[in-house]
């Protein structure tokens, strides 16, 4: 039978395109586009060379923009306070595209490289099972005799030797990453040692902050329903300003900028849904500027009680959900839809500056939404309400809390 192997070109996967080979599986290499720095030609003409009969590489930049990317910033997406998901929001997109070339080459497995220990290996496999429940998963990393034979590092080169494997000859990096538009994540390896600072030489996306330029970069993003529609930012390079609103555009744009000036490392310890904790550290320039410029944005022009909700509910929810890979579940998909109605009145245009590893909002307008009264809220004027009102109101509130300290005081008497 055949089988749909997610492909990297790395050694791990080329040991497991050929050791399912070996196992008389004919095997399709697929690799999606999501972004990621990678020679696609030089991956294709290796799994070839491995003995794959196909090679399939899928495009899904824009969908990954527009079904997930978008939708996250809009819910303000973030695991554990810091990490924004570019790992586990990828997760889906991939699933799916992997899903509908196994069934277009007719395979009846599809296989995948994940580690026994993390969090991509439930994301893969969940996903693959909504989508195409009768199909087998083929997870080599979890197989006895796979691993058993496959014990350390010697092994893998050893295997890749007998088979012909190319192997690159520069040095293995002494961690391991995960790259698409949105983030590269470093994990394992040295980093294990979570007091490990990583060396500079590591971070691959972003520039440096304190290498940054000592000029900062202005631009402004609008939103549409709390999606963003255009970003302005002045380019130095041919002094002029530069307009995107294509969902891509605006996202590549805002990448390019964080990324210049030092927007969007985090170093983290996480905890894996399979409760293990695990260090990390991610640059994600993209989803630091258009979060928190949304964020901003809602300040303006969301309902106090609407974003409560909201933030206590459907954010937190959302974020679990994909972090421990059910984004293709009925809680999902119900969680999902609660994301829109919130977005009505997020509308406006906000203001940033970029500076040495700074998001800073300079200011936000909207010419559509009325929520913030400048007037009404204004300290130097007495219009909307009574001074008096107020006075009832906190009547009101004391209520309860005048109950709570008598009995507190009565108590503390006796
Ligand atoms: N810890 C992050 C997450 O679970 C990053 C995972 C990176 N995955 C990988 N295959 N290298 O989302
Ligand atoms: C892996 O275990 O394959 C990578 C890390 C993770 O999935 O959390």
């Amino acid at each position: 039978g055949k089988v749909c192997l997610a492909y990297s070109g790395g050694l791990d996967t080329s040991i497991i395109l050929a050791w399912l080979l070996e196992q008389g599986y004919e095997v399709i290499a697929f690799m999606a586009n999501v972004g990621q720095e990678e020679d696609f030609a030089a991956a294709e003409k290796k799994a070839l060379a491995i003995g794959a009969n196909k090679f399939v590489c899928v495009d899904v930049r824009e969908k990954f923009v527009t079904d997930i990317l978008f939708p996250a910033v809009q819910v303000n997406a973030v695991y554990e306070d810091v990490y924004l998901l570019g790992t586990s929001l990828a997760r889906p997109v991939i699933a799916q595209a992997q899903i509908d070339v196994a069934e277009k080459e007719g395979c009846f497995a599809v296989a995948h490289g994940c580690t026994g220990k993390g969090n991509d290996q439930i994301r893969f496999e969940l996903s693959f099972y909504a989508l195409k429940p009768d199909v087998k998963v083929i997870a080599p990393w979890r197989l006895p005799e796979f691993f058993n034979k496959f014990a350390g590092r010697k092994d893998l080169l050893d295997y890749a030797a007998e088979k012909g494997i190319p192997v690159t000859q520069t040095k293995a990096k002494p961690w391991s990453t995960d790259e698409n538009e949105a983030h590269i994540s470093y994990e394992a390896g040295i980093l294990e040692d979570p007091n490990t600072t990583p060396p500079k030489d590591m971070w691959k996306l972003i520039v440096d902050p304190t290498d940054a330029p000592d000029k900062p970069q202005d631009l402004s993003i609008e939103f549409t329903k709390g999606l963003p529609t255009k970003l302005t930012y002045f380019c130095e390079k041919s002094s002029k300003e530069i307009s995107v609103t294509s969902p891509l555009d605006i996202f590549l744009a805002a990448s390019n900028l964080a990324r210049a000036n030092g927007v969007g490392r985090i170093d983290i310890v996480e905890n894996r849904y399979i409760n293990l904790k695990s260090r990390g550290c991610y640059e994600q320039a993209p989803l630091t500027v258009l979060r928190k410029a949304h964020l901003d944005l809602e300040g303006l022009t969301l309902d106090k009680e609407v974003r409560g909700i909201r933030d206590q509910f459907v954010t937190p929810t959302y974020s679990k959900l994909l972090y421990n890979g059910s984004y293709f579940t009925p809680e999902c998909e119900y969680i999902r839809s609660m994301i829109k109605p919130s977005q009505e009145t997020v509308n406006g245009t906000v203001r940033l500056s970029l500076y040495k590893g700074n998001v800073i909002v300079l200011g936000r307008f909207s010419n559509t939404e009325n929520l913030y009264d400048a007037t009404e809220s204004s300290m130097d004027e007495l219009t909307g309400f009574l001074p008096t009102d107020t006075t009832g109101f906190i009547a009101i509130q004391a209520i309860r809390v005048k109950k709570y300290g008598e009995a507190k005081r009565n108590k503390n008497e006796k």
